[in-house]
């Protein structure tokens, strides 16, 4: 297997085929279709606008539905499969042989993080049928995502997953009050939010809304998780909302109700926050599909790279962290891209020990260990770098690495090898490299 980022795959063309099925019915004026950039072009600057003004007065506001459904969906699907992407290569969810997968989407507008969880699944190999309820209280974008639900099964027809979708009007701070849906479906394998904490209580103070998101968190965990399920969260790549996702993180993991699988090795605290210009997101190369390409340039935005940031965490306490590394071999995750500069390439990696650290590798130094090249590493990989010393499987604990350094070294007893990142953070001219399948263990 690839990288789990093979899992994270742009809509086929015959998706515009069903979000055409799905907006051509849609009322007022003559029929619409994604091809018709004049008209939705326009929509879809408006939501881009509406979306940040409201946001920067501390209001929500009704978006454009057919500039969500030709535009947001197609975008968003892929962070969906982005964020679950690990649980899923790793088989931390799987789809169950005797029973369907029971996933719960809180503010899943029209399920674009559902299907992406769906489309990780059957990319990797999955087979059998997801049992979805959406909550949202737009019930406006839940009846476009039941169209959608329909029109993707005339058009696509058979798919390996089945998802079966239902849905409830209902405030998350509802979620787990009275009878309905939700409750008499829990407990779930999987529980999204996605792109929804952003919207909730966005005039509060920060440190009251940390406070509130963390109850609400702690509470979906306890009430609607399973107990060997995970909840994933997904949000804008934003700085300030990135931050406050990291923040909920650590405050989630003090109160004991999860444990984080992704994107942290570790359980210390989040060493992001320590310094205020930074935070960790994700910038996949995964484009938008080229068909939405004259609706984005239309709009004046961007459609290359999938930017979002996430956190998984699970009851069952399962992680990738590998542990006992000891001296050999150090593995983290790239938390930026490789910054390239005279003589050098430096990357900024979190490491499994819970240290935030910049680690440089001199040009003179490359070609030197075995494994993937050190330059071919993007933010986001988790990443084994152990000495020549260090046999396979990396780390110990790793499950098969996606890409393994070969295994045993040439060195003698008497020759120690140095460690794969010294204490000024130079990378060893004999460093393997590893990219590794999440482990995924308990
Ligand atoms: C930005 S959209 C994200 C939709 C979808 N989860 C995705 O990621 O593509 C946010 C959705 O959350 C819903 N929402 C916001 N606040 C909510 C609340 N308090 N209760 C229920 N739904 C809410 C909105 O109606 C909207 O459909």
């Amino acid at each position: 297997m690839d990288r789990p980022q093979a899992l994270v795959r742009p809509l086929e063309a015959q998706w515009q085929g069903v979000l055409d099925d799905v907006l051509r019915p849609m009322r007022g004026g003559p029929p619409l279709t994604t091809k018709d950039v004049a008209r939705l072009g326009p929509k879809v600057a408006e939501l881009s606008r509406a979306y940040n003004q409201a946001e920067a007065e501390g209001r929500r506001t009704k978006l454009p539905l057919e500039a969500r459904i030709a535009f947001s969906f197609p975008r968003d699907v892929p962070k969906g499969a982005a964020a679950a992407r690990e649980l899923v290569a790793s088989g931390a969810v799987k789809v169950p042989a005797d029973r369907p997968l029971r996933v719960l989407d809180l503010g899943a507008g029209l399920g674009a993080m559902t299907w992406g969880l769906v489309r990780a699944l059957a990319a990797s190999g999955a087979v059998g049928q997801v049992d979805a309820v959406l909550v949202d209280e737009d019930a406006e974008a839940l009846e476009a995502a039941r169209a959608i639900g329909r029109a993707a099964r005339a058009v696509l027809g058979t798919a390996p997953i089945d998802l079966r979708l239902a849905t409830e009007v209902r405030s998350l701070g509802a979620v787990s009050s009275g009878a309905s849906a939700v409750e008499a479906r829990a407990p779930y394998d999987v529980v999204i939010l996605g792109q929804v904490l952003s919207e909730i209580d966005p005039r509060a103070d920060p440190a009251t809304r940390l406070e509130r998101q963390a109850a609400l968190v702690t509470d979906v965990l306890d009430r609607t998780v399973a107990p060997d399920g995970a909840l994933v969260i997904v949000e804008p790549a934003l700085r300030e909302r990135t931050r406050h996702l990291h923040a909920l993180r650590d405050r989630v993991l003090a109160g004991g109700a999860a444990t984080v699988f992704a994107p942290c090795l570790h359980a210390a605290t989040c060493p992001m926050l320590a310094v205020e210009t930074e935070w960790c997101h994700e910038d996949l190369p995964v484009d938008l599909p080229p068909w939405t390409v004259p609706l984005a340039r239309a709009a004046g935005l961007r459609w290359q790279g999938l930017t979002f940031s996430y956190l998984v965490l699970r009851k069952d306490g399962r992680t990738q962290a590998a542990g006992a590394a000891g001296d050999h071999a150090v593995r983290f995750r790239a938390v930026s891209d490789l910054l390239r500069s005279k003589g050098k390439i430096e990357l900024f990696i979190c490491r499994e020990d819970g240290l935030r650290q910049r680690i440089r590798r001199l040009d003179r130094d490359a070609g030197g260990g075995r494994g993937v090249p050190f330059e071919d590493l993007r933010r986001g990989d988790v990443v084994t770098l152990s000495s020549a010393a260090e046999t396979a499987p990396l780390g110990g604990a790793l499950a098969t690495p996606a890409v393994e350094a070969s295994a045993g070294g040439d060195t003698r007893a008497d020759d120690a090898p140095a460690p794969p990142i010294d204490e000024r953070g130079r990378v060893s001219a004999k460093a393997n490299v590893a990219i590794d399948v999440a482990a995924a263990r308990k």
